[in-house]
């Protein structure tokens, strides 16, 4: 490894960069925000699942007091189609609405509390559609259609895509046991603490939009306002206000209220803010897909396994979105990180009349990875195994093979992680005792092993670049202008760390630029697991291009053929000289400061979707995950004791953020599979609040948490070689949860999330 990584493993500990003004309570947020001149928009929203729009009588809203104007589809000066992967979502419904909640009209007034009131105002007459709410019967013949594009036969259907290696049958023949299940894998929401909020603002030819937007870039935001006004992209100038949580709930999704802000805007003249309380929040914006996963699995006598076939229906709700990608990426992770000879997968995302599911930490991935992780661990049962026995015997190590054909490189990390957990004698004991009873409660363990793909892959190479963009002040201080959004992760510590690490500059003199489109470098969706990878590699790059010059300098200056940076300083053998000391004499020489670095998609990729085979991602981050549940038999109610997770993520490179991620990513998957459900009825949501869609509190954070890095299998691209973190705790979280409460139940689980309720019926064999 470069001697980069090990100075960064080395590293002592930094504080995060947007720590401070978030603790004092600062008004940072994009609904803080005040402009002169400001109006408020409110948005007027179907409430049927599936209906005609027969009318819309906007006389007494326009009557009340302070309203400006309301706009419809005919307001949308450029063309009414979100720009995602089929342009089949309208900005404002026109004549149809598909979902409740969907957007039909935006009353804009001088103040919130008015747009409020008059949307109350708005008369819709609608003429109900019949409507489908589940996914298997909207693929059925005859099902109501809900999909805008489907005049083939798969008319519900949004994408289909089919993973393959081997033969299924042959492996089958080949098995000694095999095992099988239905999983209904649930929806989730995202509860970001700040709601979505937006603010689009008039400006020279064009028009800035302010919000905490994940996916800021030509990808998603920005692209949606210049479709929405007919803008080109360079007139729109998108700023990302701090971000109070995301998870992939605010990645492309608060770019159709910023395009209706910005319509707005455009049309009258003045800013316009669109914000969302909790409830609007909850019905209109993207969730988790829920999903029916069928799959099989079998071994031969030693533990092998021989083949997986598998059948995923991703109910995507009324548009397309991110659907097409989110399904690609459960097809492909079915099978990740084992050696497994024969697949066959096929996957369907399906429409129905809710609201659009989309991306949400894991994007597809818990959806195969609990089922899997499930019939695993029935398998090494049949088959007279540990959990951990059969799992050693299929992890991929550098050198196999994954299902789909792609070798496995110096990243293979995925036996290595388990190994390392099992160097815990707590680890050991816990899996040799597995279950038992004790003061009244069954206390259950439960191993998973899984496995997240970072960056966009072979089908989203246009999505990977990243750029950086590092400048040396006067001072001494570092400015750093990159593309990456922050989102309470850490990455822009990550970030500092690096650079701080290449060019001696300490963190607490290194500022991170706001994002800004037409300030910083475009990096692409800030999705995926993918910013240390990749905008931590354009970093280096950058930091290590201007540190090269520096040095030219500074060696000149000194006297000394090699210098070095530490700690604010140039060191030699002959001298040294403070970096400010530099800096200055940089400056009167006129040597350039500034350094840029761009980084794209690796070279390699590819994927047939023919053949269902191919080299999808460039790399994965793996994870081992057990953990303790205590189920009490008479109340089913599930507590969980201890986790103990060992996370292979390449050099970690801000130690106290991965393990907070780690914490963070742990503690909402125990919420997923045990406690948070969607209650919906004829595709309403009756339960869009804190009060009654229960998420974990402090109370529910595990006793005991072990957090182990595994930082010996690099990304392969060279430093920092870091891969990434982000949603990997979550998979292997809520699976590791899944299989410790079956084995506590000692019931087959085909059904979370596992709520006194749900276990009861699994105990009831409902
Ligand atoms: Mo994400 S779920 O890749 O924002």
């Amino acid at each position: 490894m470069n001697n980069v990584i090990s100075e960064i493993l080395q590293r002592r500990r930094i504080k995060r960069v947007d720590v401070d003004e978030k603790v004092r309570g600062m008004p940072i947020y994009a609904a803080d925000l005040e402009f002169p001149g400001l109006l408020h928009g409110a948005t007027v929203r179907s409430t049927r699942p599936h209906a005609r729009v027969v009318s819309l009588d906007l006389s007494e809203a326009l009557e009340l007091e302070g309203v400006v104007a309301i706009l419809t589809a005919s307001d949308v000066q450029g063309r009414n189609r979100v720009p995602e992967l089929l342009e089949d979502m309208p900005f404002l419904a026109e004549g149809v609405v598909r979902y409740v909640g969907e957007p039909i009209a935006i009353v804009v007034a001088r103040d919130r509390a008015t747009a409020r009131r008059a949307v109350e105002l708005v008369k819709v007459e609608y003429e109900d559609l019949p409507a489908v709410f589940d996914p298997l019967e909207s693929v059925e013949e005859g099902a109501p259609q809900v999909a805008v594009e489907g005049e083939d036969p798969l008319r519900n259907v949004f994408a289909t895509v089919r993973v393959c290696g081997g033969d299924v049958e042959e492996g089958k023949r080949a098995s000694e046991r095999v095992v099988e299940g239905e999983f209904r894998i649930p929806s989730q929401e995202h509860l970001y603490l700040e709601p979505i909020t937006v603010i689009a603002v008039p400006s020279g030819r064009g028009v800035e939009v302010l919000g905490p937007f994940q996916a800021p870039h030509q990808d998603y935001v920005q692209r949606m306002v210049a479709a929405a006004t007919g803008l080109p992209l360079s007139r729109v100038r998108v700023k990302v206000t701090t971000i109070g949580g995301s998870f992939g709930g605010k990645e492309d999704v608060p770019g159709v209220p910023a395009a209706h802000a910005a319509v707005a805007a455009l049309r009258l003249g003045r800013p316009v803010m669109i914000s969302y309380d909790r409830e609007e929040d909850f019905i209109s914006t993207s969730k988790r897909h829920e999903a029916v996963v069928r799959m099989e699995l079998g071994a031969d006598g030693e533990g092998k396994i021989t083949f997986m076939r598998a059948k995923i229906w991703l109910d995507s709700g009324a548009y397309a979105t991110l659907s097409p990608a989110v399904l690609w990426l459960a097809a492909v992770m079915a099978c990740v990180p084992y050696r497994i000879p024969n697949v066959e997968i096929e996957g369907y995302a399906v429409a129905t009349n809710k609201v659009p599911r989309g991306a949400f930490r894991g994007f597809g991935n818990p959806q195969v990875s609990i089922p899997r992780e499930l019939l695993l661990d029935e398998l090494a049962e049949v088959l007279g195994m540990g959990p951990e026995e059969i799992r050693l015997k299929n992890l991929v190590s550098p050198g196999d093979r994954l299902c789909f054909g792609q070798e496995v490189g110096v990243w293979g990390g995925a036996k290595a992680v388990l190994e390392a957990l099992l160097r815990s004698e707590r680890v050991r004991n816990l899996l040799a005792f597995g279950r038992v009873e004790q003061d009244g409660k069954i206390l259950g363990v439960g191993l998973s092993t899984v496995a997240i793909p970072i960056g966009l892959g072979a089908t989203g190479r246009p999505l990977e670049r990243a750029g950086a963009v590092v400048e040396l002040k006067r001072d001494g201080s570092l400015s750093l202008r990159i593309g990456s959004t922050e989102m309470g992760t850490g990455a822009h510590t990550a970030m500092v760390a690096i650079a701080s690490e290449i060019l001696g500059v300490p963190p607490e003199r290194i500022e991170v630029a706001q994002v800004d489109t037409s300030a910083v470098p475009d990096s692409g969706p800030t999705v995926a697991s993918r910013s240390a990878a990749f905008q931590g590699r354009a970093v280096a790059l950058a930091c290590e291009r201007l540190a090269r010059r520096l040095k030219e300098l500074a060696s000149r200056l000194l006297g000394a053929e090699e210098v070095r940076f530490e700690d604010s300083m140039v060191v030699s053998e002959r001298g040294y000289m403070t970096i400010r000391e530099l800096a200055e004499r940089a400056y009167e020489e006129g040597v350039k400061v500034w350094e840029e670095a761009h980084v794209f998609s690796p070279p390699g990729l590819e994927w047939d979707f023919g053949s269902g085979r191919g080299v999808p991602y460039p790399f994965y981050s793996h994870a081992a995950q057990l953990t303790l549940v205590a189920l009490d038999p008479e109340t089913g109610e599930v507590e969980v004791i201890e986790v103990h997770g060992a996370y292979d993520v390449g050099p970690v490179l801000f130690p106290e953020g991965a393990e907070s991620q780690v914490q963070g990513g742990t503690v909402m998957g125990i919420g997923y599979a045990l406690m948070e459900e969607l209650v919906q009825e004829d595709g309403r949501i009756l339960n869009p609040n804190f009060t009654d869609y229960l998420i974990p509190t402090a109370m529910d954070v595990p006793r005991r948490m072990e957090i182990t890095f595994v930082e010996d299998y690099p990304s392969g691209l060279g430093p920092p070689g870091a891969k990434g973190l982000g949603e990997l705790p979550f998979v292997a979280s809520s699976a590791s949860v899944a299989c410790a409460v079956a084995r506590a139940l000692g019931k087959k689980v085909r059904k979370l999330p596992l709520t006194p309720e749900n276990i009861w019926k699994i105990k009831k064999n409902f």
